[in-house]
């Protein structure tokens, strides 16, 4: 058995920053299902209440409404996920000095207090620090190339800050913090209206509205599906690596305009497909090398595109 495997089976305390959201709501019910105590800590600036309420009542599971750019509440972890931070550009782009305010005040705190209890740190960054890459596909390290003063700069910046912070903290105080590049991530709980690509074209193609690409819709992404995503960030946070960075994503590259006609079948729709401008600073080709994971996790995506999105949708249908 692996030494990540052997260690998460036994029962930890848990914080999770942001465990109201997409990402946290899942990595929560994994965490509770593996018998761990699990405290969600959230602002609900773009999370979901409703994906915690129905936690409330589980015997390990605490939720604390709080903005992690004051100071923790005083207790003592064992480990801390901080996913706490807008992560769609429709949230951040809304809040874009609070996301950056939460990557740096937020990030020094999370560490602050994970010093305080000696507890292991794993931060939630993003492939969005290599910016539009020139090099392709995205190897960890390569040291990207981002506009410092963008409509996106608030997040990419504000991760790479927070990203230098956990390598500071770790060289000052030998604290154990793992840094994960999650790359785009789907699947249920993602919100219906929170404007990232897979949820727009599944949105647009339920309502038979017109399913809009942007630019001429050869950009690429690659989508790695939320549970695949999940248990990736476990095996990181329960492994011996140290700090320097680990991509998690799905290296299956898929253009926008083959994503829109795949959803465009599943559902079926007769939606049309329409072309709008590009936004400012968008990322032409977006594709994680995934080598590391593999290697130091024996770690890689299993879950279908097709298989995934079919998920998604029929959560959304139900919503
Ligand atoms: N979803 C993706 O594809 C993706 C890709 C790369 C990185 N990430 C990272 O993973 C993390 C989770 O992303 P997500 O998709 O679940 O986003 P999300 O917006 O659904 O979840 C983020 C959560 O953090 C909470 N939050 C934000 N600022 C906070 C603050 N100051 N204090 C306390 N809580 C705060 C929000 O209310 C929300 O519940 C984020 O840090 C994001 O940057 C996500």
């Amino acid at each position: 058995m692996s030494n990540w495997r052997r260690s998460f089976l036994k029962n930890k305390k848990i914080l999770v920053t942001g465990g109201a959201g997409f990402i946290g709501s899942h990595l929560v019910r994994l965490l509770l299902k593996q018998n761990h105590e699990v405290i969600c800590l959230d602002n609900l600036i773009s999370g979901q209440y409703q994906l915690v309420e129905p936690l409330l009542t589980h015997p390990h599971f605490t939720f604390i409404e709080a903005d992690i750019t004051h100071p923790l509440p005083s207790m003592s972890v064992d480990q801390v996920y901080n996913l706490a931070s807008p992560a769609s550009p429709k949230d951040y782009q809304k809040n874009p000095i609070a996301t950056i305010k939460t990557n740096v005040i937020g990030m020094a705190n999370v560490l602050d207090f994970a010093n305080s209890c000696s507890a292991t740190v794993l931060q939630a960054s993003t492939s969005e620090v290599y910016g539009d890459p020139e090099i392709h596909p995205q190897v960890e390290s390569y040291l990207g190339r981002v506009n410092p003063i963008g409509i996106r700069s608030c997040y990419d910046e504000g991760k790479r800050s927070a990203e230098t912070l956990c390598s500071d903290y770790a060289r000052q105080f030998n604290l154990d913090v793992k840094i994960a590049r999650i790359f785009n991530t789907y699947g249920p709980h993602m919100r219906r209206d929170d404007g990232r690509v897979v949820s727009n074209f599944i949105n647009q193609a339920l309502l038979g509205e017109n399913i809009t690409l942007y630019g001429n819709g050869e950009q690429t992404r690659s989508f790695c599906y939320i549970e695949d995503l999940v248990t990736g960030l476990v095996a990181l946070m329960n492994s011996t690596h140290d700090y320097s960075p680990v991509n998690l994503g799905n290296p299956s590259e898929i253009s926008m305009r083959e994503l829109a006609l795949m959803i465009k079948n599943l559902i079926p729709s007769d939606s049309s497909i329409i072309y709008k401008a590009l936004p400012q600073d968008d990322p032409s080709r977006r594709c994680p090398d995934i080598t590391k994971a593999k290697k130091i996790l024996s770690w890689s995506p299993t879950t279908d595109l097709r298989d995934g999105l079919a998920q998604t949708i029929s959560y959304f249908k139900n919503l």
